[in-house]
């Protein structure tokens, strides 16, 4: 026998050991490796040591050597891979010391942020979510609601007409009427949704946004319950010193009817307080007796409230936006500010 043939033997073996190695799938695998490899009693590398008192005494040397030297390089790839195997940042191949890439975060637009507020606090005082079509018919977005087709509101000019008598909804108070009549009182909804206008687009006016409507009926609602209700959903939105003003406006389906003003408290960074202006945040009023009448409800016996307002307006407030235009603009560095 030569030395030539151990030698070989073991390259060959070096060979097959590295792959079968980087091959295994678990610890388990590298363990029966470990063991068919370099196991004390049946290891194939353990064999050929123990051979060597066998061999020719001026090959031992070389063929000594050699075995050791596959059998460190075995230790160090199973050791290797079972790192690979418990964790990615273990390869050794990657640099540890590169920064991070920061990574995408998705987040909601500020103003469905904002409905979600809006509604959350509604949610609290008893309201339930409700929704209603965006495309609807002029019974609905004007003659339901007390407004006859010759008022302003209804003409061709100020709404999207898509076909005859078909809308694009140019409020959600349509959704008060479609929810009575699925529905007995007591009513508590909210019903956000989009609304369309032919509005300019620009920093004050896009003919299209978002609209949050509110609608309270039952049995002895008085106009009380309806100042109480929206002074607490300011408070609990703007926080506990915010106060509240009821202007006299008009709207057909409201009697009485309200514009509804906030003025807000903010607290500088050092620490003082500064009363802001008011701010007209909502439409409003306790609902007309001619609505419940089309809804088929009892005008002596019930009677409620609603408002609509923007939470766009809201978000604009809030984050100091100076232009309504960049909520629409689909501009990433905007966005991503408002990323929670
Ligand atoms: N729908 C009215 C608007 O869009 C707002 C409103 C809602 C007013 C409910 C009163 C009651 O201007």
């Amino acid at each position: 026998m030569t030395e030539q043939k151990p030698i070989e033997a073991l390259s060959r073996l070096e060979t097959d050991v590295l792959l079968e190695i980087a091959q295994a799938g678990d610890s388990n695998e590298l363990e029966a490796l470990r063991i068919a490899y370099l196991g004390r009693k049946d290891g194939r590398i353990s064999a050929i040591l123990r051979g060597l008192g066998s061999m020719a005494p001026e090959d031992r040397p070389v063929v000594g050597q050699e075995a050791n030297r596959v059998k460190a390089v075995v230790s160090q790839a199973l050791e290797q891979r079972e790192r690979a195997l418990s964790g990615p940042a273990a390869e050794s191949n990657e640099d540890l010391t590169l920064p991070g890439r920061g990574s995408w975060k998705g987040g909601l637009h500020p103003v469905t942020q904002t409905v979600d507020e809006i509604w959350h606090i509604f949610r609290d005082l008893g309201f339930t979510r409700a929704r209603g079509p965006e495309a609807d018919t002029e019974w609905y977005n004007f003659e339901a609601l007390n407004t006859p087709l010759d008022h302003p509101a209804a003409d061709e000019q100020d709404t999207l007409y898509l076909v005859d008598s078909v809308l694009l909804r140019s409020h959600t108070s349509p959704v008060q009427m479609r929810t009575m009549e699925t529905h007995e009182p007591p009513i508590r909804i909210i019903a956000p949704g989009w609304v369309y206008r032919r509005d300019t687009y620009d920093a004050t006016h896009t003919p299209a946004f978002m609209q949050v409507e509110g609608l309270v009926i039952d049995e002895g609602v008085t106009f009380v319950d309806f100042k109480a209700t929206l002074a607490e959903f300011a408070r609990r939105y703007w926080g506990p010193d915010t106060q509240t003003r009821f202007r006299p406006s008009f709207f057909p389906f409201t009697e009485p009817s309200a514009e509804v003003d906030v003025k807000r408290v903010i607290t500088h960074p050092d620490g003082s307080k500064e009363e802001t202006d008011w701010l007209e945040i909502m439409g409003a009023g306790m609902v007309d007796p001619a609505v419940l009448d089309n809804a088929g409800y009892d005008s002596e016996r019930y009677t409620g409230f609603a408002f609509g307002m923007g939470p766009a307006r809201i978000a604009k407030l809030k984050h100091g936006v100076d232009d309504l235009r960049t909520f629409f603009e689909n501009d990433v560095r905007f966005l991503e500010q408002f990323a929670r």
